[in-house]
């Protein structure tokens, strides 16, 4: 269902650019005409695309755990919200230089969930400078309760009941533990790969503490 509405937002996000694109084009060229027809054809279309975005918007924004972790979620909300009234004004009164201005926020709102959010895997996104490593010897259930405290917790919740970006209880996880590690390398759905970002030893003390939730 979270991956099912994150795929229907990027779809309606990019459909909402799109006409927004297309009606600038209209704007530019001094074509009102086309822009008139435009608007008029595609006026419920484009109140469904709308609603569609901002619900799904609503719903993952409510729902993902990177609205407590990760700043451009907040940057995107702000360009988002700056820019949708600009532009509701700049197509009304055909002002151009106010169309370009929120057209470029949207862009820049769109593109900064593209690059930064989870899904991309970015490193900085995933994993905290503070991420303890593991040595030879360290409790490997502490150490990787640590490493889930700062990493995976925002989604999981602190005890892995989770519930974020739908994620499952980890407790009731049917997983062994050869699979819980392979899923915590390559991730799944909404759930991020970090065979990149976490080497062998902090993958391993992950995978002993999710063990010892299961235990439980
Ligand atoms: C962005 C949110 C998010 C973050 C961060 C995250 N997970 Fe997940 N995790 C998920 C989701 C969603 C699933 C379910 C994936 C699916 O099966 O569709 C999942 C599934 C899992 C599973 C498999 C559980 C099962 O029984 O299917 C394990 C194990 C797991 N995560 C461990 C971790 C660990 C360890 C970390 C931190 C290094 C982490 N996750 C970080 C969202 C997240």
């Amino acid at each position: 269902m979270y991956t099912g509405l994150t795929h229907t937002h990027v779809l309606m996000s990019a459909l909402f650019l799109f006409a927004l694109l297309l009606k600038s084009v209209f704007l530019f060229s001094g074509n009102d005409e086309m822009l008139e027809r435009f608007k008029r054809k595609f006026k419920i279309p484009e109140i469904v695309v709308d609603s569609l975005m901002l619900l799904t918007g609503i719903y993952l924004a409510f729902n993902s755990g990177w609205t407590t972790h990760g700043s451009w979620f907040w940057i995107k909300l702000a360009a988002f919200i700056a820019a949708v009234p600009m532009s509701i004004i700049a197509f009304r009164k055909k002002q151009k230089a106010l169309a370009l201005l929120s057209l470029l926020l949207l862009l820049y709102a769109y593109g900064i969930s593209e690059t930064k959010s989870p899904v991309f895997n970015k490193k900085a996104a995933l994993v905290s400078s503070d991420t303890p490593a593991v040595a030879d010897g360290d409790n490997l259930v502490e150490a990787g309760a640590a490493i889930f405290h700062l990493d995976c917790a925002h989604c999981h919740g602190n005890d892995g009941r989770g519930g974020k970006s739908g994620s499952p209880n980890l407790r009731e996880s049917k997983l062994t533990k050869e699979e819980v590690t392979a899923r915590i390398r390559k991730g799944k759905n909404a759930m991020p790969g970090y065979e990149r970002y976490l080497d062998e030893k902090q993958i391993e003390a992950l995978a002993a503490y999710i063990s010892s939730l299961q235990a439980q």
